[in-house]
């Protein structure tokens, strides 16, 4: 998980050297992001070195804005966790102030934000703090404490930060992540491709296709939400990573074909949402090729098929393909479920008023043994009715031994 620490300017700030270590200890890459204030009560260099990475500050800082913009900061955060949060950052947060390089990345990011509060016992009974906590959590921002005891200040009540540890464990937990550790995938691992392929012709052009990564990153998400680990392989989109997931990028075909297989043993479900290349030129050109001749014949040679080649493997996952097709949509699916021995096959008609790069889409969902159609809808919900019947489908073949108690779709067999 990548984390953006927001350090805010109150006494608890001291202890944040040990949270960024408790948060790298489960897992997380964290990118301090400090207020002017906070580098009052503890050090840039202590931060630093336990991050492992430069402090950023400062929103005008050409520099470091070059090199990762406060935009790509707020892409690149799986979670914007504040702490400690001082009852004047709750206030800017509450109002939508963009004074500086952490409320404006709070505004730019579509990640989850949490918050430790920490101040003064009377300051946080303020009515005016309590006003904005509420605001915030209007909003779905998690609030993460106060602890009550001893303060700083010498008094006793609401109001300390929680302890570094009990803040990491919140927002490392599955449910933080948007996961649930009761779902019906927990503990299994679903490997999702997604996206198009690029096959190189030379170094400026390639083959690819219309696919945006859209239903294959929406399915990662779904998986996910059902507790699964999920790994991602995606070809080249631009959209944001799905919380949750392990993504590995890839390229071509071939590249694809290799991260799927290094990845294959311990994946118990595996779905091909990717619109691979069927073929690639055979060979590509180390120079771009130049216009000498009014016709030109590019030879292209077949490429691996990535979801044949996982069906076939002797101790196989639960396999579902896609069928992207523009005509005799469901005939030519069935034919896919057979030949490439699949336990599941989704189809969907492609073409220029549907499928590709859409938001919604519409599925007819085949098996041997029964069919589900789902209706057009945004890809999130297709995604979420899909992974139900997969886990459906998964534990009605793979062993009722592991099955925990479903309550999920009814299927028509
Ligand atoms: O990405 P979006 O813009 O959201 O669009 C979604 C989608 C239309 C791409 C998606 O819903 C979809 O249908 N994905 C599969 C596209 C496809 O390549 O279909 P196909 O019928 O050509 O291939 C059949 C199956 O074999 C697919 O599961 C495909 O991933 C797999 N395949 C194909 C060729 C190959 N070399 N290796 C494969 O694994």
């Amino acid at each position: 998980m990548n984390i953006v620490l927001g350090i805010s300017g109150g006494i608890a700030a001291y202890k944040t050297p040990e949270l960024v270590r408790r948060l790298r200890e489960r897992g997380a890459d964290v990118q301090i992001v400090m207020t002017a204030s906070a580098e009052e009560f503890v050090t840039p260099t202590s931060l630093q070195a336990v991050s492992g990475r430069p402090i950023r500050s400062n929103l005008w800082d050409k520099e470091a804005e070059a090199a990762m913009s406060h935009i790509e900061l707020a892409r690149w955060a799986d979670l914007v966790l504040i702490a400690p949060a001082t009852a004047e950052i709750m206030a800017r947060l509450a109002s939508g102030g963009a004074p500086d390089l952490l409320t404006t990345l709070c505004l730019a990011t579509e990640a989850p934000i949490a918050i430790a509060p920490a101040m003064n016992r009377v300051m946080w009974a303020n009515p005016a703090v309590q006003a904005n906590r509420k605001t915030l959590e209007k909003r779905g921002m998690q609030i993460l404490g106060p602890d009550h005891g001893s303060q700083a200040c010498g008094e006793t009540g609401a109001g300390r930060m929680l302890d570094p540890d009990v803040i990491a464990d919140a927002v490392c937990s599955p449910e933080f992540a948007g996961a649930s550790a009761d779902g019906v995938l927990a503990g299994k691992t679903v490997l999702v491709t997604a996206g198009p392929t690029r096959e190189p012709i030379d170094p400026v052009r390639y083959i690819t296709n219309r696919s945006s990564g859209k239903m294959g990153y929406a399915i990662a998400a779904a998986a996910h939400a059902l507790g699964a680990r999920v790994i991602l392989i995606s070809g080249p989109v631009s959209l944001q990573e799905p919380r949750g997931a392990d993504v590995v990028h890839v390229e071509t075909a071939e590249e694809m074909h290799a991260a799927t297989h290094e990845r294959i043993a311990d994946v118990d479900i595996f779905i091909a949402a990717a619109a691979v290349s069927d073929y690639r030129p055979s060979e590509a050109s180390a120079q771009k090729i130049k216009k000498t001749k009014d016709t030109m014949t590019l030879e292209l040679v077949r490429s691996p098929d990535i979801l044949a080649s996982v069906a076939a493997l002797d101790d196989a996952p639960f396999t579902v393909g896609f069928a992207a097709e523009t005509e005799n949509v469901r005939e030519y699916a069935l034919g896919k479920l057979v030949n490439k021995n699949l336990d599941m096959i989704v189809a969907n008609r492609v073409g220029a008023d549907c499928g590709f790069d859409y938001d919604d889409n519409a599925a007819e969902v085949l098996w041997s043994g029964g069919e589900k159609a789902f209706d057009k809808m945004p890809k999130s919900e297709l995604a979420a009715g899909l992974m139900d019947l997969i886990a459906a489908r998964f534990f009605a073949t793979r062993g009722a031994e592991t099955q925990p108690a479903l309550s999920i779709v009814s299927i028509k067999e």
